[in-house]
């Protein structure tokens, strides 16, 4: 029996990190490709470093590039590893482009795919991972759902209800596991002292292509965090992603952003350094998929800066909101938030989900 991990960004090494723990401790043979969709060293080795994750086995090259592009190239590259490695199972985890490829290319292998965090849909095809995670799961023979809901997306697209699993989201493993880790580390506690910001803060990302590489709507969520400043004492901690930068740089708004001395733009960090920054935030701001869970599982507020999630869990517990890029939706969020009683449910489960997934592939590849 072998399994083969295609990973190649920052949130797939975070959240494929609580399976490779597991199978680190198991007699399988399996090993890592990754594509190297990220590349630098805050977007990727950081996370194999502070995390203790052995090196892939191959590493692709295969960096950014319009989506054709990268797409392709990575099936290539990807195909000719599995013809020599010739896995059971090839493992890839969410909706990124290293995704969509991992699983195409074992699927023209006849190669079993496992699709960690099946079944998310956020119902809106403009977004490049909604149609990855539609045809991943579309191939799949494994589908790792995290919750009922995401199962229940499935089943009305008619995939059969024994390829679904709803083991919970392995981020709530990754969560819980670093987060004990992170409360003891120096590094971390020097990190902390290096911040600037008058005791509360916001902590803000942003990096979807929807929000951030379209000038108009960028404009209207910078403007909307700069009227932030104005009516609240609280300093906004911005770590802040390359394609972010590059975007900000171009449409001529980062110089705004910089000028205001309660907005911090840091580069990003590793993810000790980011769990403690989510935990002591007084309110998460973002349009990541990640983030919106791990601030409901760290009991954070959290106001997610697009239309739409495929994370509706974390909305009906009370734990996010919903405002795109309306300033005055923003502000009324803020408002509901900072007043809001920290007690909702974690909805994706009990920290176990690595576990169970490697027990359920192990037994169905006997
Ligand atoms: C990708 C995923 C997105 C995921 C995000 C996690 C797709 C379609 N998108 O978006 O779903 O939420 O990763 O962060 O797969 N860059 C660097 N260094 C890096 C990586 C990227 O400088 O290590 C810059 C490059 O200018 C690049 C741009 O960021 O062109 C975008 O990178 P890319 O991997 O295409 O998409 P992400 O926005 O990172
Ligand atoms: N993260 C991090 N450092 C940062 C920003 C984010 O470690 O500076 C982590 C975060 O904790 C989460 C993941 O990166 O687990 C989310 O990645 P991202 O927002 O890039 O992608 P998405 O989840 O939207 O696909």
């Amino acid at each position: 029996m072998k399994f083969t991990i295609v990973l190649g960004t920052r949130p797939e090494i975070i959240k494929l990190s609580p399976i490779i723990r597991v199978l680190e401790k198991t007699n399988i043979d399996w090993n890592i490709i990754h594509t190297n969709q990220h590349y630098s060293e805050n977007m990727d080795k950081i996370f194999f470093d502070e995390l203790n994750l052995p090196k892939p086995k191959y590493n692709l090259g295969i960096g950014s590039g319009t989506h054709g592009e990268q797409t392709g190239k990575m099936l290539i590259k990807v195909e000719r590893v599995l013809l020599k490695e010739k896995p059971n199972v090839v493992i890839v985890q969410g909706d990124t482009n290293t995704v969509l490829s991992g699983a195409l290319a074992a699927s023209k292998l006849k190669i079993k795919i496992a699709h960690v965090e099946a079944g998310l849909r956020s119902f809106d095809r403009n977004m490049p991972e909604e149609i990855n995670r539609v045809l991943t799961d579309h191939i799949s023979d494994y589908l790792f759902a995290p919750t009922d809901i995401a199962k229940n997306n499935l089943l009305r697209e008619g995939i059969k209800e024994n390829k679904i699993f709803v083991v919970g989201n392995t981020i709530v493993d990754a969560t819980l596991q670093n987060l004990k880790i992170a409360e003891k580390n120096e590094n971390v506690k020097k990190f902390f002292n290096t911040l600037k910001n008058n005791g509360d803060y916001f902590l803000l990302t942003l990096h979807r292509s929807e929000n951030v590489d379209n000038k108009k709507r960028l404009k209207n969520i910078i403007e909307g965090i700069l009227y932030l400043t104005k009516i609240y004492d609280e300093h906004i901690i911005f770590p802040i992603h390359p394609r972010t930068k590059k975007r900000l740089e171009e449409f001529n708004l980062l110089n705004k952003l910089k000028n205001n001395e309660k907005i911090n733009i840091i580069e990003p960090v590793g993810y000790l350094e980011f769990l403690m920054l989510e935990k002591n935030a007084k309110l998460i701001l973002t349009d990541s998929g990640g983030i919106q869970e791990e601030a409901c599982i760290l009991k954070t507020p959290c106001i997610t800066l697009r239309d739409n999630t495929e994370r509706p869990e974390t909305l009906s517990v009370g734990a996010n909101i919903l405002v795109g890029d309306d300033k005055e939706k923003l502000i009324n969020a803020v408002n509901i938030m900072l007043n809001k009683n920290r007690n909702w449910e974690n909805p994706f489960g009990d920290g176990k989900s690595g576990e169970k997934i490697v027990k359920i592939l192990i037994d169905k590849n006997k």
